[in-house]
């Protein structure tokens, strides 16, 4: 499409904006201390991929830890420990954080940044198949808060094993759901595939009351948030 300089000065302001926006909401809300930039530093250094959530989800997660009052938090995929330290660091006295990691290698470096943060007194790794331990947990359940951002095809089960761990009042999050309009749409691979049935099944199980929100950097991915009914 052909857009004349001032159409496109207006969506390059917006645009400036939005960023600003951000970067004021993050200074002002959810500012890293060492812990956490400490956990960012080590995962580059070991060569993960950049794609943990921003502060801003960080400290969305920690808000709603405190208002389903969480004692238990499970994750499900670790990545480099920078949401699991968010989450653990809003849990009270003797509160538990359990995050699932399939790589080993990852889960090790995860359970460094949770020293470093100083939160190792409640958050614990374990390593496996997300699909394997999950049926382990079912005697430390429920769980106030899971937090879904692992692989993308096998969304929709693991939405089946948040169920089956939480309690009415628990709520269920899940990373990567908008991605740019394209979890709404008709799936082009098994990821996508993965988190279109997420999408629809949430919008409609009736166990659930949930929302879609776009709320990363850009505001083109964000999370898919459920409260169980
Ligand atoms: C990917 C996975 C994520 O959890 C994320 O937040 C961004 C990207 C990915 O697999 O590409
Ligand atoms: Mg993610």
């Amino acid at each position: 499409m052909v857009q004349d300089n001032s159409e496109t000065s207006e969506i390059q302001q917006l645009a400036k904006t939005r960023q600003n926006i951000t970067e004021e909401i993050t200074r002002k809300f959810a500012a890293e201390d060492d812990g956490l930039q400490y956990a960012l530093r080590a995962a580059k250094q070991a060569g993960l991929p950049e794609i943990q959530i921003s502060p801003i989800q960080g400290k969305f997660l920690q808000l709603l830890d405190v208002a389903c009052n969480a004692h238990k938090i499970l994750e499900i995929g670790s990545l480099g420990g920078y949401s699991g330290i968010w989450l653990s660091r809003a849990l009270p006295a003797k509160g538990r954080f359990i995050t699932l990691e399939i790589n080993p290698a990852h889960a090790e470096l995860v359970q460094n940044a949770f020293a470093k943060a100083g939160v190792s007194d409640r958050a614990e790794v374990r390593v496996g198949n997300a699909l394997d331990l999950l049926p382990l947990l079912e005697q430390e359940a429920p769980f106030d808060l899971i937090f879904i951002d692992a692989d993308k095809p096998p969304y929709s089960q693991y939405l089946d094993w948040a169920l089956r761990l939480s309690r009415p009042g628990s709520i269920i999050v899940a990373d990567n759901c908008i991605r740019s309009g394209k979890g709404f749409e008709e799936p082009q691979d098994e990821g996508m595939a993965g988190i279109v049935a997420y999408n629809n099944r949430i919008a409609s199980d009736p166990r659930l009351i949930s929302l879609d929100l776009a709320m990363d950097d850009d505001y083109t991915d964000g999370f898919a948030i459920s409260v169980v009914r």
